[in-house]
């Protein structure tokens, strides 16, 4: 039995046609993260906000899965072992891919959630700030996405299973936004052995004993195959 927690960024959706955040023509390029990405911008311009994140489900419903996605699903269907996909991504490529076991750590595009009473619900293809709540009513519907300032999601499950893992990688994510960033530190103190695969070294590269650069979708098929031979 081999447990494997691999964390990823928006680095693994990039060759679907979804933008990574910080390239230089990303998506913190042409947005500003105060206004689209915390509580305060949602105050201020509602409308805008919902205009960027209808914008982002837009763009990745009409994306595909891509052969890491695809390769992961893979692992975790073949593999003697748990193998649990903690995402940073609002996207849903990687349940398409077929991964079953995944933690959306930053929320998700397919979500609404109330503002006013925090009752969440699947979110419909475009939504705007009049939406009601199908709960309480009231109209302060906002997109299930963890912002800036706000705490991610099931950090306790993914502490857990930090702690629990033999192996954690770490796959297409800068290392730039905490918590996230601190898990390869937290998983090789607890004896994993950590592996980055990202098209260039992150910011917290040194806490990687393995690394493997280049295009995911090259770098993490060939991983997963070595796995699946070697039993992890
Ligand atoms: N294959 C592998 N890695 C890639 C590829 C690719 N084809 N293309 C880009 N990358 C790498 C980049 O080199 C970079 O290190 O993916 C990483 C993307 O980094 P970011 O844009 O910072 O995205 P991410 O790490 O997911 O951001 C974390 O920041 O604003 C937020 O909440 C948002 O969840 C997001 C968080």
């Amino acid at each position: 039995m081999t447990n494997i927690v691999i964390l990823t960024g928006a680095g693994i959706s990039a060759e679907s046609g979804l933008g990574t955040f910080r390239a230089e023509d990303g998506l913190w390029a042409e947005h500003r993260v105060e206004d689209v990405a915390t509580p305060e911008g949602f105050v201020k311009d509602p409308a805008l906000v919902h205009r960027f994140y209808n914008m982002r489900r837009s763009e990745s419903t009409n994306a595909s899965s891509n052969a890491a996605h695809d390769a992961l699903a893979r692992l975790e269907a073949d593999l003697v072992g748990d193998v649990t996909v903690v995402t940073q991504n609002v996207d849903d490529l990687h349940e398409r891919g077929g991964s079953q076991s995944i933690i959306h750590m930053h929320g998700s595009l397919a979500g609404s959630l109330c503002a006013a009473c925090e009752h969440r619900w699947p979110s419909p293809f475009e939504t705007a700030p009049s939406d009601d709540c199908p709960s309480c009513g009231r109209p302060q519907t906002r997109p299930d996405i963890v912002w800036f300032g706000e705490m991610p999601y099931q950090m306790d499950r993914i502490f857990g299973l930090i702690q629990e893992a033999d192996i954690f990688a770490a796959i297409g994510t800068s290392g730039n936004v905490y918590p996230a960033a601190g898990f390869a530190h937290e998983a090789r103190r607890s004896g994993a052995h950590t592996v980055e695969l990202n098209l260039e070294p992150s910011l917290v590269v040194n806490d990687f004993v393995e690394t493997r650069f280049g295009p995911a979708t090259e770098t993490v098929p060939i991983w997963v195959n070595e796995l699946l031979r070697t039993g992890g």
